[in-house]
């Protein structure tokens, strides 16, 4: 059977500010710069989720986009749109929202959500020049 990779787009906006306990405040300056500002700041994220699969030949779709926008939603959007991913989402309490460590996160939620027949992955823009992939 041949595979077909879907792709749902969404977006969200959230605050940040990377800091690392493994380094000191003058090296997390140099690292992070203005991203290390103490009083957060905040990114316009583009999340791309990447679906790979066969097609199904009774609808002819890999995976229905519209249940696949509908996760997206419920599980990255609520839980990201308009937050201080530092302060109100449990996941970066300890982890650097860095957008590598917002993908992998994006990516290990969803795939618990995602049949297992199914290739994930995530591309998450955190600028219009700076984006991530995962997996790569
Ligand atoms: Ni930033």
């Amino acid at each position: 059977m041949n595979k077909v990779a879907v792709y749902r787009k969404e977006h969200f906006n959230a605050a940040h500010r990377l800091h690392s306990a493994a380094l000191n405040d003058a090296e997390n300056a140099d690292v992070f710069g203005k991203c290390n500002y103490p009083n957060y700041h905040g990114h316009n994220y583009e999340l791309i989720v990447k679906v790979t699969g066969e097609i199904d030949p009774k609808t002819g779709y890999v995976v229905d986009l519209k249940m696949l926008g509908n996760l997206i939603k419920s599980e990255i959007v609520e839980r990201f749109d308009h937050k201080n991913l530092n302060l109100d989402v449990k996941e970066f309490k300890d982890l650097n929202p860095t957008a590598e460590n917002i993908a992998v996160v994006i990516h290990d939620i969803l795939r618990k959500k995602l049949d297992s027949k199914y290739d994930l992955k995530i591309t998450l823009y955190e600028t219009e020049r700076n984006y991530v992939e995962f997996p790569c």
